[in-house]
């Protein structure tokens, strides 16, 4: 989309969250909150962006490489903010969308129809809003008998008349680009906040008799703001529900959705189970028929194949997993890459953390890792090996194909794997 530049106010410093990271930097479902309105977006074809940043724009900032940015000195309120990407849009001729960026729920296809009215009306203003069950510290659109928008009113300046309407400022809008900065100009400063609201602009443009027009969102989760440990607390819950909806539609079982968190990122075959309590976060790739928990943890860059168990109090991080292998007890395999069908005892430890560098262990097909073993990494057991229980096999000692180790540094014994 040519026509069209976002952006996108970010630098507000999020006092409600009663945390010092900047709002937009805490994390649904392992990623920045952020980063939702930015992939919606790009998934609606929203090329231009312009991120508006202050309170520790740097770390903001090296959270979003090449997004370009522009900074607010003093966080005089979303106006100001807006006013900030003036000079960045002085050649742009296109219409303007100002998205906040704690509202993660703004689906693409909902920026598009947007897009699509305000170009339609050849409006001057076209605005997302949406009938909220509770209201409460959100905008309020207010209407004449014909329904047309006469204002935004803020919460703390509503009356209790006004608090009573449940159709609320969702925080996205289709601007005409003049009619915006001219606006902005003339915008005043609320004399309670002692900041410039964007939302001034709506009535300030329908007095002057400028055309303003709305979409209505059906899905109040749409028009979640986040704006304390409660609402990512429910944005976190919105997510995850999604998420778990969508494994579900293609046929992952998922045995208690209330006690089972997946990641958006995650990948899960048909026929897998995942049994309750099991946590999966970041990118993750499950194949067919795996069975998965209670009580499992699969952490980011995790592969595995069809076929697999992986049972209780197991945790996975950056580990390849080949099909038919059982992970079944209370095992930590970090940076591991294991064949096919090996059987891995309860109580298995990969210590891949050598205080510097993170090491691989690698345990080839058919092998059989005794209960209770550690593996010192970087180390690798050949194919069809095995170890014994409590074992420890050191750094650097390969275990070779078939033969079998055992005890304290790990030694190899003198006999084969008998089978
Ligand atoms: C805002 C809207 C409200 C709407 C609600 C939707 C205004 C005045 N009010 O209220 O109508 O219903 O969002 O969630 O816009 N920001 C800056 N610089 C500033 C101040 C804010 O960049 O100086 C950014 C914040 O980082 C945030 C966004 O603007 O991303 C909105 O600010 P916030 O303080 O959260 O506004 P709300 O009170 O939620
Ligand atoms: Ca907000």
């Amino acid at each position: 989309m040519k026509n069209i530049a976002a952006v996108i106010l970010a630098a507000g410093r999020g006092t409600r969250m009663k945390s010092n990271t900047p709002k937009v930097l805490h994390e649904v479902q392992s990623r920045p909150l952020l980063s939702f309105i930015l992939e919606a977006l790009d998934a609606a074809g929203v090329g231009k962006k312009i991120l508006v940043l202050g309170y520790k724009d740097k770390n903001v900032k090296s959270a979003f490489p090449g997004v370009e940015t522009v900074i607010q000195d003093k966080l005089f309120g979303s106006g100001d903010a807006v006013k900030c990407a003036k000079n960045l849009l002085s050649s742009f001729k296109g219409d303007i969308l100002v998205l906040y960026g704690d509202t993660p729920f703004v689906r693409a296809s909902t920026i598009k129809k947007l897009i699509e009215k305000h170009k339609s009306e050849k409006a001057s203003c076209t605005l997302l809003s949406s009938v909220m069950p509770e209201p409460a510290g959100y905008g309020r659109i207010l209407r004449d008998a014909d329904e047309n928008i006469i204002k935004i009113i803020e919460d703390t300046d509503a009356s209790i008349y006004e608090k009573i309407i449940n159709e609320i400022n969702v925080g996205c809008y289709c601007f005409n680009r003049e009619h915006l900065f001219s606006s902005l100009d003339r915008l005043k400063m609320n004399a309670k906040k002692k900041e410039y609201y964007l939302t001034d602009i709506v009535g300030a443009l329908r007095k002057s008799g400028r055309k303003v027009v709305s979409v209505l969102s059906k899905d109040p989760a749409e028009a979640l703001g986040i704006n304390s440990k409660l609402d990512l607390a429910r944005a976190n819950d919105i997510a995850r529900k999604r998420a778990l909806e969508l494994l579900m539609l293609k046929g992952v079982t998922v045995v208690d959705p209330g006690s089972t968190f997946v990641d958006k990122d995650a990948k899960i075959g048909r026929d897998t189970v995942i049994h309750p309590h099991t946590i999966i976060e970041g990118s993750v790739t499950i194949g067919k028929n795996c069975r998965i928990g209670p009580f499992a943890r699969i952490r980011k860059n995790t592969l595995i194949d069809n076929n697999v168990e992986i049972g209780n109090f197991v945790e996975l991080v950056r580990t390849k997993v080949s099909s038919g292998t059982k992970i079944k007890h209370m095992t930590y395999l970090g940076d591991a890459e294991l064949g096919k069908n090996v059987n891995v005892g309860a109580g298995t430890i990969t210590a891949n953390y050598d205080g510097k560098n993170k090491n691989k262990t690698i345990i080839e097909d058919g092998s059989f890792i005794g209960v209770g073993s550690i593996f010192v990494a970087p180390v690798r057991v050949g194919r069809g090996a095995v170890v014994g229980a409590g074992s420890v096999v050191t750094k650097g000692k390969d275990v070779p194909a078939g033969k079998t180790v055992a005890g304290i540094p790990a030694k190899i014994l003198n006999r084969g794997r008998k089978r």
